[in-house]
């Protein structure tokens, strides 16, 4: 694409002598790389965006309002794409976001699909995802952090840095943490290689809107908060589903009575996970299913044997053995 050669290492000083703001580095777009494109249509087939935003309102259940954002986005995208195309753009759009919500609502899935999006729209070069934490960011040590930093930017530049639980990054209770070291040069590489890298910031909503209030900085720079919301019962029982279906696996009528009730005890205990909750559960569902057959070792198993969860394969697990409140 439009990319010059990225001299990633020593961010501080990367600001390239040809695009040394991000609004010459628009006006540099905005006269060399027209597309050609001139309607919405013409842009959304060329980029072949549809097909991911359709495959994501097919393939994830529910997440509503995360859709209905992704949508705008791109629409957004697509619009600024045809501004570009007429030299009209002003400056580059921010893309930087936050995704907050409980563990297992889809928050990572969906920033693969973004990361896809931006990738076909022109905003970023390859697509691609890195994800990490903390520890992949913070060294231990004086001076091991801005080259740990670094290395993951570079790693992620051209794609999507998705930094799960960020508000790790700050420990204000600690005064010399170097976690404000890491922030510090992501703000910088935020605002100046905006145009080759996005940054996606998620976890729990109230601490990652602590972690804001206490940096203006960051929030500023966070142009889209996207909210995921907690799956309702029927939405964990329909992404079971989903999940047995893509491995070639089903419950039979008794199972599917004993997961729905599994799910409604489930979700009231500890360290609930929303989907990745029931990605487990089916895991062990199905390694019990395997022993049940493996005890038999001479019956014929047919293909309905082998890809069938049965009732006790369900209610054998230990969310229904712990006392009711
Ligand atoms: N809406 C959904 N429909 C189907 N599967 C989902 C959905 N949301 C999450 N999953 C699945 O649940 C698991 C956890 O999702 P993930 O994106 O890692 O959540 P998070 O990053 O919010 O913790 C993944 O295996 C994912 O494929
Ligand atoms: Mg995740």
């Amino acid at each position: 694409m439009n990319s010059p050669a990225y001299n990633l290492p020593g961010v501080k000083n990367a600001q390239s002598t040809v695009n040394d703001t991000p609004e010459r580095a628009l006006s540099a777009v905005g006269k060399t790389d027209d597309t050609g494109e001139r309607t919405v249509a013409q842009v959304l087939a060329g980029s072949q965006v549809t097909s991911i935003l359709d495959e994501l309102d097919k393939e994830l259940v529910g997440l509503l309002p995360v859709k209905t954002r992704m949508r705008d986005i791109a629409a957004l995208l697509v619009i600024d794409r045809l501004r570009r195309n007429l030299g009209l753009a002003s400056t580059a759009p921010s893309l930087h976001m936050s995704f907050t919500g409980n563990p297992g609502t889809g928050k990572t899935t969906v920033a693969m699909r973004m990361a896809q999006i931006l990738h076909r729209l022109g905003y970023v070069r390859s697509g691609h995802l890195v994800a990490v934490t903390r520890d992949d960011l913070v060294g231990q040590y004086i001076g091991h952090t801005a080259p740990k930093t670094k290395e993951v930017l570079k790693k992620a530049m051209g794609g999507v840095l998705f930094i799960d639980e960020a508000y790790y990054l700050y420990r204000p209770e600690n005064e010399r943490d170097y976690g404000q070291e890491a922030i510090e040069i992501l703000l910088q590489v935020m605002e100046n290689q905006r145009d080759d890298l996005v940054v996606i910031l998620a976890g729990y909503k109230d601490r990652m809107g602590t972690f804001f209030q206490s940096n203006p900085g960051m929030n500023s720079r966070i142009a889209h908060h996207i909210e995921f919301p907690d799956y309702a019962p029927t939405e964990l029982s329909e992404i079971a589903g989903r999940m047995l279906t893509e491995q070639h696996y089903s419950m039979d009528t008794g199972a599917h009575a004993a997961f729905e009730k599994y799910i409604q005890l489930r979700m009231q205990q500890p360290h609930f996970a929303n989907a990745r909750s029931i990605r487990n559960a089916l895991e062990r569902a199905r390694l019990r299913q395997a022993s049940r057959l493996f005890s038999q070792p001479d019956k014929e198993l047919s293909a309905a044997d082998l890809s069938t969860l049965c009732a006790e394969d369900i209610l054998a697990s230990r969310v229904f053995q712990t006392p009711r409140p």
